[in-house]
């Protein structure tokens, strides 16, 4: 058993559940955006494994483009203010603009940035997110298409980091104990070979 976390982390949604929601969401947004070519916006880094599956599942002619943030120093992830580090290649004037996220938790993150793209002049603007921690929401936000509803529990896997490590794992651990992950990042490094590895750790 991997030392500290006990029992402490399970994959709480698999690739195979991942990628037929996501396949789900690129026929539903194929189907109301028939005839238009959205434009994806994805908040880098969390957000890019998602869009990479996302847009390869829209049958329309769709655009791509990055934004980096980060929350202002103070670490207050409760800060609604967030500088932006990489701002986007191309204008969004009188276009079709999904933002699509990996989480939303408070949404206090996506409502700073919908307002800084909603001032840009798009003709639409929607969200479109893979995880919604709804219990935590703050400020009131509409969400046109969403993956999965989440519980209170901190995740990491398909693009989602804790300490920049375990964005590549192709499925989502939720994690019991977040703190015990940060002071000791490599303690699900068993889950990078597959969901079933640490069973054999264990045993
Ligand atoms: P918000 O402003 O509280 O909605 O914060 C959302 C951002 O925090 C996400 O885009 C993620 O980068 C990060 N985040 C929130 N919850 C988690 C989690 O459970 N695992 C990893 N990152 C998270
Ligand atoms: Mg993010």
């Amino acid at each position: 058993m991997i030392p500290g976390m006990a029992d402490g982390a399970r994959v709480l949604f698999t690739e195979d559940d991942i990628q037929s929601r996501v396949r789900s969401l690129g026929e539903e947004i194929s189907d109301d955006y028939a005839g238009r070519a959205p434009t994806l916006i994805s908040v880098l880094k969390g957000g890019s494994v998602f869009l990479a599956d996302l847009f390869r599942q829209i049958a329309l002619p769709v655009r791509v483009d990055f934004m980096s943030i980060s929350h202002y120093a103070g670490g207050a992830e409760e800060s609604a203010v967030v500088c932006v580090l990489k701002d986007l290649d191309n204008d969004i004037v009188g276009q079709d603009v999904i933002v699509v996220e990996d989480i939303i938790d408070t949404g206090l993150t996506l409502s700073y940035l919908l307002a800084a793209l909603r001032a840009r002049g798009p003709s639409t603007l929607e969200v479109c997110t893979l995880l919604d921690r709804s219990a935590r929401r703050i400020p009131p936000l509409e969400i046109r298409y969403r993956g999965f509803d989440i519980p209170d529990v901190f995740v990491v896997g398909y693009g989602l980091d804790s300490e920049e490590r375990y964005r590549n794992l192709p499925y989502i651990v939720a994690v019991d104990r977040a703190d015990a992950l940060k002071e000791d990042p490599d303690a699900l490094l068993s889950y990078l070979s597959g969901p079933g590895a640490q069973d054999t750790v264990a045993e």
